[in-house]
């Protein structure tokens, strides 16, 4: 595993992975790093992991759960949208996947979320980004399977 601190720029829709990056051969470096990555948070933090189907949203998520000292375990909320956990601060679990309209989220109360004093980590945040605090962190998560590496991942990390 290498890992390498990313540069600070704001969100770029045209995300360009050859820029400097984390590479994980395994879900559990990715735990690991989500582990390491949580020592950076603070209540009010607010993720948005963005990535493909299988990219380990979910694994870098229980990685950093791992790292809050969460109770429960962390499973993808497909159907409820959130979960919530407890540890050294709450910790929102959001998955947007099946949502159809941003706007939808308002509809969980999500700005009750995002403005709280827990820690919201959220799936597919790409798909409702406009809706997001622009105080965040963005996880930017790849596979490699089309390059013949089915363990390997590549993740960026961008504080805006
Ligand atoms: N280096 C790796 N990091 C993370 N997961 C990996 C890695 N190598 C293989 N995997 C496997 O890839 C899958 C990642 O699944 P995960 O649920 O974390 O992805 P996800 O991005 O949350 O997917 P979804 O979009 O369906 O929510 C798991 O089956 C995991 O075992
Ligand atoms: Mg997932």
């Amino acid at each position: 595993m290498s890992i390498v601190e990313c540069e600070k720029r704001s969100c770029a829709p045209d995300f360009d992975f050859s820029e400097k990056k984390i590479i994980t051969n395994s879900p559990e470096e990715t735990l690991r790093v989500g582990e390491k990555f949580a020592g950076r948070l603070k209540p009010g933090s607010v993720v948005a992991l963005i990535g493909d189907l299988g990219s380990g949203k979910t694994t870098f998520i229980k990685g950093v759960c791992r790292g809050l000292n969460v109770v429960e375990e962390s499973t993808s909320p497909t159907f409820t949208l959130i979960n919530e956990y407890t540890g050294k601060f709450p910790v929102y679990h959001f998955d947007f996947y099946r949502i159809e309209k941003a706007s939808e989220i308002y509809e969980i109360g999500s700005d009750e979320y995002f403005y709280d004093s827990g820690v919201c980590l959220i799936e597919w945040a790409d798909k409702v980004i406009d809706f997001l605090p622009k105080n965040r962190i963005e996880i930017y998560l790849k596979n490699c399977y089309r390059e013949g590496l089915e363990n390997t991942r590549k993740i960026v990390v961008r504080e805006l």
